[in-house]
């Protein structure tokens, strides 16, 4: 097992999900972005989602076909665990986003605070080939980071902090960048993250 799976496989099995300090209640932000996206029946991928639950207000939403991945089986048991029979309308995949191998293609493509994870070169590249692969043209890409203002470790591990203008550089010309939030994200322990969220458009 790599060493970034041990770590997240023994963050999930030593904490309940609403004790992690990116927990939300609900996903706002990524709700609305996606919504804002406006593309109907959109097949929709959150890539390291852990135990998040952003799939069961898609789900509740309407949303039918929704791809779920993160490199922690236990996160994504934990997941299916609360979802129960739901859980059997969401396709999941236990993979590291730097390696994955999908299906096909997906229309929006959501990461809250996994890419911003990616420290070294070869794996901010293995990950947006993979993007540039599996995002369809006209898809859309929702990207949500620690913001400059927010903190430089997350986990225990090291993060590189985006804002919209270093996301789209990294991102490329064959996304245009549409629309940005900011979040002051609150920690089950009451502190306070800055996010940036931001959603682009994959136009080649
Ligand atoms: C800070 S948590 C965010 C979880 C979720 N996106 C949310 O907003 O609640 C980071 C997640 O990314 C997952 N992760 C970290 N590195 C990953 C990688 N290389 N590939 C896939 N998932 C990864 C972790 O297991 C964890 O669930």
């Amino acid at each position: 097992m790599s060493d970034r799976k041990t770590h997240w496989e023994d963050v999930y099995r030593g904490k309940a999900a609403h004790e992690l300090a990116w927990f939300q209640p609900r996903a706002g932000i990524s709700l609305d972005l996606i919504a804002a996206a406006g593309i109907p029946n959109a097949a929709v991928i959150d890539m390291g989602a852990g135990a998040s639950r952003l799939v069961d207000d898609l789900v509740a939403a309407g949303f039918v076909d929704v791809t779920v991945v993160d490199i922690a089986e236990a996160a994504l048991a934990q997941a299916r665990a609360r979802l129960g029979e739901r859980a059997e309308r969401i396709n999941w995949i236990t993979a590291d986003a730097t390696e994955v191998e999908l299906p096909r293609q997906y229309d929006i493509w959501h990461d809250r605070a996994v890419f911003h994870f990616l420290m070294e070169d070869a794996d901010r590249e293995a990950y947006l080939e993979r993007l540039g692969r599996f995002l369809k043209v006209g898809g859309q890409a929702i990207i949500a980071a620690f913001a400059p203002d927010g903190p430089d470790k997350c986990s225990g591990l090291p993060v590189r902090q985006y804002d919209e203008q270093t996301l789209a550089a990294i991102l490329g010309p064959n996304y245009t960048l549409i629309e940005t939030r900011r979040e002051m994200h609150s920690t089950p322990a009451g502190i306070e993250q800055a996010f940036v969220y931001c959603r682009f458009e994959k136009r080649a």
